[in-house]
């Protein structure tokens, strides 16, 4: 095969060519029992091209299939490899090795009964796996990555490694290291010790601070070498530990809130039976009161019956707290679940003089949730801004955001309430505590449960006038 017949052959096929002149490829004609293997397949047998001039397919390549039934599977463009679009043959190569290939057929347009058969490496389909995996690896928003080559040399960094050591990443991919980090105190120079070194760093604790941020970091670095042992480089990466104290907390008191909320919840469960049969009853009494005209002990039973309401209802809250045995979880857009309660909202707010404002976003991503748990959630809260603003005139605003970078959809509800006292703030989540005389203080541990539960948090900020409180709910 000489490279002048490939370019020929090439001039006769349409330009959809283009993505596979680097793989391994054959050219055949059956009429005129011409077969023709490009560089690349040569290369990767081991043979000379003079070896392989003339030689027969089947005697280099053995197919799944025999070689009369490989044309019969042939496209009449060249298809991309995928799993439906390639099948498996194995050449054997100078060597008498076999090397397993994906390979698909496609029938020449300009010739008669002429095909050609691309192959490609199965390796090359991991490697083309691990490479995609090596990019979201470096792209991941959480994890901090520094590669460098055996000349101290910064051969790639990921964006969030940019993102909290202020660097540019253009700027600094090829640089030196020592000029990169120039600035950074010694002890934090892990990446040039390791390399030195060879030192291994296992979560090693650092706090960094860029700017005004400060960071708690893990740090994990290593050296990587050659087959021979020899070092060709070094990688470091970090995870941002920051929010790990806070996490923890959190998680300690959705344990404490678990356990409240078990107890609660089987308390209720009790409680709600017998009230039952002592609400029909009452309900039996009232009607023979009224029958025979006894109007003050009707009224009385009146009163007992609204107070049965009324602890029903806080039980229903208590059995809130616990886990939610029947919550439905799907695709969720927010945005409807809010234009649905606004309705119930305005009529609060018309009750206490409150106006209300809702600006919605025109396309917020779909969260999975449970609506009917958000549309608790969201009421809530509101009723919370709206029973602050107790005096009247106040005004309630809803709005909806999209945080792109962290992947968040935000619901804020801000009221122009009187704000919450510092020494207030930290026990609003929890569980029966409250300001109010007539309430359970159930309604924002019952929220915060709901929200954690879907990967969500809630924030509150308040300064001396007005409350916003933020819900976040993750979405893919
Ligand atoms: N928007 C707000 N403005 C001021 N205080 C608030 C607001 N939301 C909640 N709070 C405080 O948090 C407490 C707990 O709220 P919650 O858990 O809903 O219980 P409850 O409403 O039954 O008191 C309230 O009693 C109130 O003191
Ligand atoms: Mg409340």
């Amino acid at each position: 095969m000489t490279d002048k017949n490939w370019t020929e052959t090439w001039l006769d096929i349409d330009n959809h060519w283009n993505l596979y002149f680097m793989f391994p490829m054959v050219f055949v004609d059956l009429i005129h029992a011409e077969t023709l293997y490009n560089h690349s397949f040569v290369a990767l047998t081991g043979y000379t091209s003079e070896q392989l001039v003339h030689k027969p397919l089947d005697g280099i390549v053995s197919f799944d299939v025999p070689i009369s039934e490989i044309y019969e599977h042939s496209y009449p463009n060249p298809p991309s490899f995928t799993m439906e679009s390639s099948r498996i043959a194995y050449a054997t190569t100078a060597t008498n090795q076999k090397i397993p290939m994906e390979y698909f057929v496609v029938k020449m347009k300009t010739r008669p009964q002429s095909y050609v058969i691309v192959f490609r490496q199965m390796e090359e389909v991991a490697q083309s796996l691990f490479q995609r995996f090596s990019k979201t690896f470096l792209q991941d928003v959480n994890l901090g990555v520094i590669l460098i080559n055996a000349d101290y040399r910064l051969v790639e960094i990921s964006d969030m490694a940019c993102k909290i050591l202020g660097l540019d990443k253009e700027e600094t991919v090829g640089k030196p290291v020592e000029d990169v980090f120039a600035n950074v105190p010694l002890e934090y120079q892990l990446v040039q010790r390791t390399l030195l070194d060879g030192i291994i760093v296992r979560n090693h604790a650092v706090s960094w601070t860029n700017g005004q941020k400060r960071y708690d970091l893990l740090l994990d670095s290593n050296v990587l070498r050659e087959e021979d042992g020899r070092i060709v480089g070094a990688y470091l990466f970090f995870k941002d530990v920051t929010n790990l104290r806070s996490l923890e907390e959190q998680v300690q008191r959705s344990d404490r809130l678990s356990m409240i909320g078990q107890i609660a919840a089987g308390t209720a469960h009790e409680i709600r039976n017998p009230l039952t049969s002592i609400k029909g009853f009452l309900q039996l009494f009232r009607n023979s009161f009224e029958g025979r005209g006894m109007v003050r002990e009707q009224g009385y039973v009146d009163l007992m019956l609204t107070e049965i309401t009324r602890v029903n209802e806080m039980l229903n809250e208590f059995l809130m707290l616990s886990k939610p045995k029947h919550a439905k979880y799907k695709q969720t857009n927010i945005s409807h679940v809010l234009l649905n309660i606004l309705p119930i909202i305005q009529g609060e707010a018309i009750l206490h003089q409150v106006m209300l404002h809702y600006n919605s976003h025109p396309d917020l991503p779909l969260v999975v949730a449970d609506q009917e748990m958000l549309k608790q959630v969201f009421l809530n809260i509101c009723k919370n801004g709206i029973e602050a603003m107790n005096d009247g005139g106040g005004t309630l605003t809803v709005t909806e955001k999209v945080d792109i970078e962290d992947r968040y959809v935000w619901i804020e509800i801000h009221d122009t309430g009187p704000g919450i006292p510092i020494y207030v703030m930290d026990k609003i989540f929890d569980p029966f505590f409250t300001t109010k005389d007539d309430a359970t203080g159930l309604g924002l541990s019952v929220c915060q449960r709901i929200i954690h539960e879907i990967g969500g948090n809630i924030r509150v900020s308040s300064k001396g006038f007005g409350t916003t409180f933020t819900i976040c709910i993750p979405y893919q």
